[in-house]
């Protein structure tokens, strides 16, 4: 039976790969996983330890990634383990250039040491920049990274194109739009607004609210990266997503809709919770994916429709009120609080 090593498997698209595994596959999982703030056993404790054996520890620990692949021999490493917030970024790049770039040369190094025969490595569509006025990024376009966070992530995937080309290792890279679904932390857009849904609080939304994302279903990523860690090409980058683009705004109105028709109260009552906060730094307006490579090479779809997926994940947030709590105690609210409150950690 082979094992692959997961990292980051306690975090939000992590939990769900890690579940898909075990789910629809026979493959043995090792979590390699910190435990941040972003990452909560919980997220995977209906997955027997028959199937999932979890170490806690740190992707810049380069003894104990070692030691653990020396023990389990993995047929393939699949590295979700980043600091993965781009506000959080704004506010301290620190922790995203230690983790998102020390912690994959760390693990690459690692690697190269056992025989893996896949390294897949998790990237993000920020990676290309901002598209407004500009075609669709495919797998060759250049790299325009605009925060700390998505410009930690653009060095890890030329750091381990060098590892492939310089060692040998057998890389791939998949580059995903916005994710969404169960277990996402309350930081990102839907799972923050649904969690100020939960309670009686605001909906913020930064600048003027057109900025737009591509949404796609976590389960739909998922069975996408399933997809190239087994029939992927070695050497290569997917992009994976919709290609559905949406504004913030529209967002924000759907979130309101589904909750409204969740609770049974007034749509008007929702929407008059919208508040218009200080934008992001930096801010990028669009991410636009070119998405035929996965389509076209490994037969992947998305099969999630926005408006469905979304109802489920506000029926899956809205029924999850502990979940929520649990993980939003401790120093989220500081976090909260240093960004719409302060405005960007800058009192006013
Ligand atoms: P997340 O923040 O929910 O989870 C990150 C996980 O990594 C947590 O379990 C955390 O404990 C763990 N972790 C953090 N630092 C670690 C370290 N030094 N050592 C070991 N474990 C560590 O993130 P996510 O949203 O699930 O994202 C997973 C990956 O997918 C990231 O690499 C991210 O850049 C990428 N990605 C995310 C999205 C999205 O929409 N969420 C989109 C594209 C790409
Ligand atoms: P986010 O979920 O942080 O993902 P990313 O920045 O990686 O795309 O944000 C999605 C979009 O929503 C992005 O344009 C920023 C915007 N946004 C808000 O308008 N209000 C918020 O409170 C948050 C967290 C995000």
């Amino acid at each position: 039976m082979k094992t692959i090593f997961v990292t980051g498997g306690c975090g939000f698209i992590g939990s769900n790969f890690v579940r898909l595994l075990s789910t629809s596959t026979d493959y043995r999982i090792v979590n390699f996983d910190k435990l941040t703030y972003a990452g909560n056993l919980e997220n995977v404790a209906d997955i027997s330890r028959e199937r999932m054996r979890f170490v806690q520890g740190d992707i810049c620990d380069r003894e104990l990634v070692e030691r653990t692949l020396a023990e389990e021999q993995p047929w393939a490493v699949v590295n979700f383990a980043a600091e993965s917030h781009v506000d959080r970024s704004i506010l301290d790049s620190s922790p995203f250039l230690q983790t998102n770039i020390g912690g994959v040369q760390s693990l690459l190094e690692a690697a190269r040491r056992v025989a893996v025969e896949r390294f897949l490595h998790i990237s993000t569509d920020e990676v290309y920049g901002d598209k407004l006025g500009k075609a669709p990024s495919n797998e060759d376009s250049s790299l325009a990274p605009s925060s700390p966070y998505s410009a930690s992530k653009a060095a890890a995937d030329l750091l381990c194109f060098s590892y492939r080309r310089t060692y040998g290792l057998p890389i791939l890279i998949t580059r995903s739009s916005n994710n969404y679904g169960p277990y996402q932390f309350p930081e990102k857009l839907i799972p923050l607004l649904l969690r100020n849904g939960l309670g009686d609080l605001d909906f913020p939304v930064y600048g003027d609210g057109l900025q737009i994302r591509d949404w796609i279903h976590v389960e739909d990523n998922c069975r996408a990266l399933m997809a190239v860690m087994e029939k992927g090409q070695i050497g290569s980058i997917y992009n994976i997503g919709t290609s559905e683009e949406r504004s913030n705004f529209a967002v924000v109105e759907a979130i309101c809709g589904a909750i409204a028709a969740h609770k049974g109260v007034d749509l008007g009552q929702l929407t008059a919770r919208i508040r218009y906060v200080t934008d992001r730094p930096g801010h990028d307006r669009r991410y636009a994916l070119d998405t035929a490579k996965v389509r076209n090479e490994l037969g992947w779809t998305a099969r999630v429709e926005f408006s469905i997926g979304l109802q489920r994940t506000v029926d899956w947030y809205l029924s999850h009120a502990e979940w929520v709590a649990r993980v939003t105690s401790g120093e989220y609210r500081k976090y909260y609080d240093s960004v719409y409150a302060q405005s960007w950690g800058q009192s006013s």
